[in-house]
């Protein structure tokens, strides 16, 4: 495979294709395995990842990438193959999550910035031999109302976080995946289509200015956003038609023709939600870049639930991960259909 950013970059967001967000930390992790009474043990996690990478029909043709958490890009699989080994077998992409986690930032109470810059030259190298092609960095902003937040600091120190990551990505050989999440589910998130809207809007610009000042390669990143959507605890909820409108509208605005793609976060949306969202987005017509998925949750969840975590429950488990990826594979390219989430 090439090694071109560009290449790379084009690869993830192929035809029909996503990303499968599988980098939970092993304390997000435990909460997913909580759900469903499996103990929060390294096999465990590498037997459900295994899972998710052996399945071979939803793997070759609906995922072009994989994003994997420190533990498991060091991993082996139970016959002793590396994990990151299966992954590239099914032609899919490797990446990495190195961020550190989103920390209190200080003197702005309730706000976050991402940390990991630290060192993270040597780590991209490290993560580079290791088979990574692209990496991510999530940022997270919060809105509420009451507390007039986020703070212009917020999202500016943030940006600027995840234009020195991208910068150092690229140094490196890697795709960075920048992810600038505003969330839908924080602790109040009852704010409305509008307000995600502005704050969004507000978000990526200050971010592709702070690319711009780092002097990031915009053919070289891939976005991975947030949908236009109220806040979960909003009283009034949003058509599917408008939040494909308004997550248009913000990103045309925002966001130049030369990113090759934009890969949403799924953020707490179901999973059927998820894939209409972007099918409908699709399915609007020809746009400046490719719009895919890189769903966490609304990609693995029912896979989870079929598992258990239970070894006699792995072909039912490969079998709902692959509906799924079908499913968004085909919102990808705007061919996606309610009708065959029952079929
Ligand atoms: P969700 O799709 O569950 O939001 O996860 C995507 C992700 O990688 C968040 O950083």
């Amino acid at each position: 495979m090439s090694e071109r950013l560009e290449d790379i970059a084009e690869a993830m967001v192929a035809t029909g294709q996503g990303i499968l967000a599988a980098d939970e930390s092993t304390g997000t992790i435990k909460k997913r395995f909580d759900q469903i009474g499996t103990e929060n043990t390294e096999d465990n996690r590498r037997d459900y990842r295994e899972m998710l990478f052996r399945s071979t029909e939803a793997m070759n043709y609906y995922i072009s990438g994989v994003i994997l958490f420190d533990e498991t890009i060091r991993q082996k699989a139970a016959d002793g193959t590396p994990l990151v080994e299966l992954i590239r077998k099914a032609g899919a992409v490797p990446g990495i999550k190195v961020d550190k986690g989103a920390k209190p930032l200080a003197g702005f109470p309730g706000e976050t910035v991402t940390e990991g810059l630290d060192g993270l030259r040597e780590r991209l190298a490290e993560y580079y031999e290791l088979g990574a092609r692209f990496a991510k960095w999530r940022a997270v902003i919060d809105i509420s109302e009451d507390d007039g937040l986020p703070s212009s600091t917020c999202i500016q120190a943030n940006a600027h976080a995840l234009a020195r990551y991208a910068a150092l990505c690229q140094e490196a050989g890697i795709v960075p995946i920048v992810e600038p999440e505003i969330l839908m589910d924080g602790p109040t998130a009852a704010h409305d289509i509008e307000t995600c809207y502005e704050v969004t809007e507000w978000t990526l610009n200050t971010v592709f200015s702070e690319l711009f000042q780092m002097d990031v390669m915009l053919e070289g990143i891939v976005l991975k956003p947030n949908m236009i959507v109220p806040g979960k605890n909003a009283p009034i909820q949003a058509a599917p038609e408008e939040v494909a409108e308004l997550t248009l509208r913000c990103l045309k605005a925002t966001v130049p023709a030369a990113v090759p793609g934009i890969a949403f976060l799924s953020g707490g949306q179901s999973d059927e939600l998820a894939t209409e969202h972007l099918h409908l987005m699709n399915a609007a017509g020809s746009l400046p870049w490719k719009l895919t998925f890189s769903y966490g949750r609304a990609l693995q969840q029912a896979a989870l639930k079929a598992w258990g975590g239970k070894p006699e429950n792995v072909a039912a488990a490969q079998a709902a991960f692959l509906h799924r990826a079908k499913m968004n594979g085909l919102a990808a390219k705007g061919e996606w259909q309610k009708a065959l989430e029952s079929a």
